[in-house]
């Protein structure tokens, strides 16, 4: 053997090469081989329902009800494909029915001047707004539209959002922390709870409008926490009434807590002119902090706003996620929910027909002897079944019927107020009304003397 010198790059011969070789790749088998035996050994301990989704016991759960459904002959009444576009009346399957399950509230959602609006804002900024507003920046329609909503609910500010569900979690998980509480009427939408779980805060429902309930758990709480929040909506969702909001406002201020207002189905429906709850209640615009409201109802659009002080707007705009991180809404959208606020403001007899049809439908509900929950007659109808198949079976029956009325049943709902629920529009005429409520009261009674 001779010494090699230490600055050459070992030189081996061809014999210990190989050896080389094999050393790695035996060494690299063991490694292989001992990591397969972990993963083996793992794998048995971890049941496939944590990382196999068709095992989710959710998922489970899902097909279950499915095939159970399929067994009594009810066909799924969700996702149904329509035709056209969807008003006081749809297309389905080639069939024409009476439609209630669509928030186009004042029927603008397809006005000739809303699609026009749409279609001039898309040939000038394309479809999309192509990035988030911070760095794609903004355009004509996005600031009009804010500027509108924000006159409209007398507010200085307002901004949008790509989607109302979003607007409620993006909002309320920027604003609240761990220090501080959320208090909520039971009956609020999912995106205020998706929204109290981001934030961090702790969070207690009070029961349905119960403002003394309220004051007691303030009285009770407020020292412990550092902002408090108060979320009601201003009709709601599900079962189409409204919050005691002057009470509401008088306990928030008597306890320094914030006041939101979610108007989803109020905007378009409550006061004179459709401003919503605020007037309808003649309320002044500080007396609430944070009104928010869909583009997707009245609004013949897609997306969601908050309107409020300088202060909130410039915050939410500068620090809250789903806005800063999400693309702004897309110029056509944003022309066409302006475009139908002002024909919203144009021609209030589209207000006044929906209020008219809201109190008819809901005053023949109750001379049929029918369970509408705590309704006020106005763009949403509950009709209660108290059974999740039996919401189903009506809503079925009502199907094949030729009108469209989509069930709320568990665990959307509690099972003991399952339902049926009708979205009302300034479009539905009497006689679809009163055709509806007649089929309703019947079928109901029909379904309940012969059980499956
Ligand atoms: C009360 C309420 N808030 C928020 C939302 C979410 O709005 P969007 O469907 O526009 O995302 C809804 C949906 O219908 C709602 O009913």
């Amino acid at each position: 053997m001779t010494d090699s010198d230490p600055n050459e790059p070992r030189k081996l011969s061809k014999e210990s090469k190989e050896e080389a070789l094999r050393r790695i790749l035996k060494k690299r088998s063991d490694i292989a081989g001992e990591m397969n035996g972990v993963a083996k050994r793992d794998a048995f301990s971890i049941p496939e329902s944590h990382y196999k989704i068709e095992k989710f016991s959710d998922y489970q759960t899902l097909t279950l009800q499915q095939s159970l459904a399929k067994k009594v002959n009810l066909e799924s009444p969700y996702f149904q494909e329509h035709d056209v576009l969807a008003r006081n009346t749809t297309v389905i399957g080639g069939r024409e029915f009476i439609n209630f399950g669509t928030y186009n509230y004042l029927d603008l959602n397809g006005h000739p001047r809303v699609n026009d609006a749409a279609y001039k804002a898309m040939v000038e900024y394309g479809t999309s707004a192509s990035a988030s507003r911070l760095v794609s920046g903004e355009r004509r329609p996005h600031r009009e539209l804010e500027a509108k909503i924000a006159e409209v609910h007398g507010t200085p500010a307002a901004l949008t959002f790509v989607s109302g569900h979003a607007t409620n979690v993006t909002t309320i998980g920027t604003l609240l922390g761990k220090r501080d509480l959320i208090l909520h009427d039971r009956l609020i939408h999912n995106s205020v709870l998706q929204g109290a779980l981001l934030s961090g805060a702790q969070r207690q429902p009070f029961d349905h409008n119960d403002w003394r309930g309220l004051d007691d758990l303030l009285m009770r709480s407020r020292r412990k926490f550092e902002k408090v929040l108060i979320c009601v909506e201003g009709i709601y969702s599900m079962d189409g009434d409204v919050p005691p909001m002057p009470e509401i406002i008088e306990v928030a201020r008597k306890h320094k807590a914030l006041t939101m207002v979610d108007e989803a189905h109020s905007f378009g429906a409550l006061g004179a002119r459709g401003y919503g709850i605020g007037e309808h209640f003649g309320l002044k615009p500080g007396d609430v902090d944070i009104w928010m409201g869909t583009l997707s109802k009245t609004l013949a659009g897609c997306g969601g706003y908050v309107a409020g002080s300088e202060a909130l707007i410039t915050l939410l705009k500068h620090t809250a996620s789903g806005f800063l991180y999400s693309v702004g809404m897309p110029p056509p959208m944003a022309a066409a929910s302006l475009e139908a606020l002002r024909i919203m403001e144009e021609e209030p007899e589209r207000v006044r027909q929906l209020q008219a049809n809201g109190k008819l439908m809901l005053e023949l509900a109750r001379e049929a002897g029918l369970d509408t929950g705590y309704a006020i007659g106005s763009t949403v109808l509950p009709v209660i079944t108290g059974s999740s198949l039996l919401a189903v079976r009506l809503s079925r029956a009502l199907f094949e019927l030729g009108i469209n009325a989509p069930p709320i049943i568990y665990p959307a709902v509690e099972e003991r107020i399952a339902r049926l629920r009708f979205f009302l529009s300034s479009a539905h005429t009497e006689e679809q009304i009163r055709f509806t409520v007649a089929q309703v009261a019947d079928q109901k009674k029909k379904l309940e003397n012969s059980p499956l």
